[in-house]
């Protein structure tokens, strides 16, 4: 997957701006707070609809203005358009200049995957945000995924209504019980195959990275045994043993929805003992393993956004970084400074000064 051109249009500190990218690397340089990031975050609302960044979506409109837009032309066997209006009311999401009534018709179109340095929370946060990775990278190219989570969240939903009312009709129970076993067995096998092609490539591309030969794997915590081929009778003893304390508590205790990934360094979970360089690299191994999990899914490379993570590595660990995605995938690299080894390398580069973009060669 190839984005040709972005456009933006008062989104952030940009009044207007249109950068035709390479399909290789491309490098943006700038000092702090002119931009790099924003670029970068306009790419994934055109993969997401929605920013990374933990804000609300008026934040993106640039301060003094109505409405925000942006846009881009992208390759993936055919050229496709997508734009996303952002205005006080919400967003439009448009297709080939249609607008779209689901987000679910625009997730994933474009496929970005992003390593930022705000990543880095990811370990000690609460497993809600591990399991908002996996659903958000799953989602993007499993529509089955996507539509078997929905349900299982306003079955929840229901669950937990019915679970407060003070006889809940446990027939009914019954009911919703067996559906959302049926839908949490397919989000299980999803997950499942998930970790499984993801530790298809982690070792290797950590090992790699690192210049180590240390294991580089997620783990997954599911609500099943994780070594039994039988998932449904996993979730029906889940189901039944879950039921006596539901009724007393009156909430789901457990489920699909209370599962988790852990990143290990030697089978044993990074954050007892790796050192922060360690995780980086682990986290940057994982990153690029979802690289392989999109195109094994959809035979289709996502493209790779780096935000500011030369400046976090030593000079080893910088090129075996380049060497790793060079030629693999379109990247677009933000940095403050213009890293030298980079000469040896074909890149378009491009200046960012206050929200404004040239293209540029001084690095050279
Ligand atoms: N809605 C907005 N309107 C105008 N400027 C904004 C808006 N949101 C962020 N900015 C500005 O964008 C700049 C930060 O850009 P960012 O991309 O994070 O910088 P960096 O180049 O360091 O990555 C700041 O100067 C901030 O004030
Ligand atoms: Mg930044």
């Amino acid at each position: 997957m190839i984005i040709k051109n972005l456009r933006l249009h008062n989104f952030r500190n940009y009044e207007k701006t249109e950068i035709v990218l390479d399909p290789g690397m491309n490098l943006i340089t700038g000092d702090n707070a002119q931009g790099k990031t924003n670029l970068l975050e306009s790419m994934v609302c055109l993969s997401l609809t929605r920013s990374h960044r933990l804000n609300s979506d008026q934040s993106l409109i640039r301060n003094g203005t109505d409405y925000a837009e942006i846009g881009c032309i992208f390759e993936d066997g055919t050229d496709k358009r997508i734009d996303i209006l952002i205005h006080p009311e919400g967003k439009t999401l448009l297709v080939r200049k249609q607008p779209v009534k689901r987000n679910s018709e625009f997730i994933g179109l474009l496929n970005v995957i992003l390593f930022s340095p705000d990543d880095m929370g990811i370990f000690s946060d609460a497993p809600k945000e591990r399991r908002k990775i996996l659903n958000q990278e799953i989602t993007k190219v499993s529509p089955q995924y996507l539509t078997a989570l929905s349900k299982y969240n306003a079955l929840l939903k229901d669950r937990n209504i019915l679970l407060k009312q003070d006889e809940p009709d446990v027939r009914y129970l019954d009911v919703l019980d067996e559906q959302m076993i049926e839908v949490s067995r397919i989000i299980i096998d999803e997950r499942r195959k998930f970790v499984s092609e993801i530790n298809r490539h982690m070792p290797g591309i950590f090992q790699r990275l690192s210049g180590t030969d240390l294991k580089g794997t997620v783990r997954y915590h599911s609500v099943t045994d994780e070594e039994s081929n039988d998932i449904e009778n996993g979730l029906r003893m889940l189901y039944m043993n879950l039921r006596l304390r539901d009724l007393e508590y009156h909430v789901t205790g457990n489920g699909i929805h209370r599962e988790d990934i852990e990143f290990d360094l030697n089978d044993q979970n990074v954050i007892y003992t790796a050192s922060q360089g360690q995780k980086r690299m682990i986290l940057l191994a994982f990153k690029l393993s979802l690289m392989k999990f999109a195109e094994s899914k959809s035979g289709k490379v996502p493209v790779l956004l780096l935000d500011d993570v030369l400046s976090e590595l030593d000079m080893t660990r910088q090129k075996n970084l380049i060497r790793e995605i060079y030629g693999k995938c379109q990247s677009i690299i933000t940095s403050t400074d213009y890293p030298e080894f980079l000469k040896d390398y074909q890149i378009r580069e491009f200046r960012i000064t206050h929200g404004t973009v040239t293209e540029y060669n001084g690095g050279k």
